[in-house]
C-alpha cells in the first residue's frame, strides 16, 4: 500500500539509493498495463486465482482487474458501486470438502477498501470488506458488501487464516482484525504494530511489514484465534516494504517507492536486488508481489508520464 501515514518525512529517506547484491536480473515482463494514458494509476494488490489468473485491485479506483498471464491479456472484471479506493485482497480457504464441484463452497475473495481522496489521506470512517465470489459453472463474479468496518481506521493488507476467515492489517489502528467470512463479524487478536502494512500468514506465523521501521516481522499466532503466542521477531532490516511474497525460505518484497522487488533470505536477513526500476523511468510504485508457479508477479505504477500507466509484470529470479 502507499503510505497513508502521518510520517511523509520519511519518504525522503526511503529514496536512498539501493546498494544491494543483484540477482541474475532479465528484464522483467509486462504481461499487462492499463490501458490509456493513467499516470497516476496504481494496482495496490493482487491475488492468483486458482486457474491462474491473476485479480488485481485498483487503488486509484474502485475496480478489479483480470489479468492472463499466459496471453498477456487483461480485463476489468468488476466495478464496486459503494467504493472509492480498493485496498488489500485474499482469496477464503474453505475446507475443499468431498463431492462434486457444485456442491464445494464458490471460489471466494474478501477484499477492502477505503475512500482515499488524495495520497496520504483516508476519509474517516469509510473502511469496507467487500466479497468477490466466482459461481458455478459459469463463473460469473458477483461483489457483495461484507460489512461496513466504520471503526476501522485504514485498512490495508488481507490474508486467509484457517477456514473461511482473513486477517486485514488496520494501518492507522495499528492493528490486525480476523474477519468471519460468513458473517462479516471480526475480532481484534493483534495491537500495538506501528507501521504495519502488507501481511502474508506461513508456517504458524503472521509476516508482517513495518514500513515506518523499515522491516519485515513475524508473530507466532495460534490456529483458530489469531492470538499472537510469542513475541514479534525482526527478521529482515533497513527495507521499505508494501506487499510480499513469502516462498520458502525467502520472501520478495514489494519496495514501493524504490520501484523493485527485493528477495531476503528469511533465516539471515540477507537481502537481494532482483529487479530495479520496474517502471524504466526512475520513478515508479511497487505495491505488491505474489509468486504462483514459479513465477512472481508484481504490481506498478506512478512512473510519471513516460511510465504510463498501471501494469504488472512477470520476473524469473533464477
Ligand atoms: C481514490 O479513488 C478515486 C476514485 O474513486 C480517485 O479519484 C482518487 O484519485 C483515488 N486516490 C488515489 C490516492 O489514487
Ligand atoms: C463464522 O460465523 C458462523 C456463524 O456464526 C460460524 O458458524 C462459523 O464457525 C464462523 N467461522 C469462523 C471461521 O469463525
Ligand atoms: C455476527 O454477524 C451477524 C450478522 O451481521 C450478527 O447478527 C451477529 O450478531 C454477529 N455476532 C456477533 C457475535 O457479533
Amino acid at each position: 500500500m502507499r503510505l497513508f501515514h502521518t510520517h511523509p518525512h520519511q519518504r525522503v529517506s526511503f529514496l536512498a539509493p539501493l546498494l544491494l547484491p543483484t540477482l541474475v536480473i532479465s528484464t522483467p515482463t509486462t504481461i499487462f498495463t492499463l490501458p490509456g494514458t493513467l499516470p497516476n494509476s496504481w494496482f495496490e494488490n493482487l491475488a492468483v486465482r486458482p486457474n491462474g489468473k491473476i485479480l488485481a485491485t485498483r487503488g486509484d479506483a474502485p475496480e478489479i482487474w483480470q489479468i492472463d498471464p499466459v496471453t498477456s491479456t487483461g480485463a476489468l472484471l468488476v466495478s464496486v458501486s459503494g467504493a472509492y479506493n480498493l485496498t488489500g485482497i485474499t482469496q477464503v480457504n474453505f475446507s475443499p470438502g468431498g463431492g462434486p464441484p457444485h456442491t464445494r463452497p464458490l471460489e471466494t475473495y474478501i477484499f477492502s477498501s477505503s475512500h482515499i481522496p488524495a495520497p496520504l489521506v483516508v476519509t474517516p470512517g469509510s473502511a469496507k470488506v467487500w466479497k468477490l465470489t466466482f459461481s458455478f459453472p459459469s463463473g460469473s463474479p458477483a461483489v457483495s458488501l461484507l460489512a461496513a468496518m466504520p471503526s476501522a481506521g485504514f485498512l490495508n493488507g488481507a490474508t486467509a487464516w484457517g477456514e473461511n476467515a482473513v486477517l486485514l492489517s488496520d494501518t492507522e489502528a495499528e492493528a490486525v482484525y480476523l474477519l468471519n467470512a460468513t458473517t462479516g463479524n471480526y475480532t481484534t487478536p493483534l495491537t500495538g504494530l506501528p507501521g504495519i502494512n502488507g501481511i502474508r500468514t506461513a508456517g504458524g506465523y503472521l509476516y508482517r511489514a513495518n514500513h515506518l521501521a523499515l522491516t519485515l516481522s513475524r508473530i507466532p499466532i495460534a490456529a483458530g484465534t489469531a492470538a499472537p503466542t510469542g513475541p514479534e521477531e525482526v527478521l529482515v532490516r533497513g527495507q521499505l516494504i508494501d506487499d510480499f511474497a513469502v516462498r520458502g525460505g525467502k520472501v520478495y518484497l514489494a519496495s514501493m517507492y524504490e520501484n523493485s522487488v527485493v528477495e531476503a533470505v528469511l533465516a539471515t536477513g540477507i537481502k537481494r536486488l532482483v529487479q530495479g526500476d520496474l517502471t524504466g523511468t526512475g520513478v515508479g510504485l511497487c505495491t505488491v508481489v505474489v509468486e504462483d508457479r514459479g513465477a512472481l508477479f508484481a504490481a506498478v505504477g506512478q512512473g510519471g508520464a513516460a511510465g504510463g500507466s498501471a501494469r504488472i509484470v512477470r520476473i524469473d529470479p533464477e
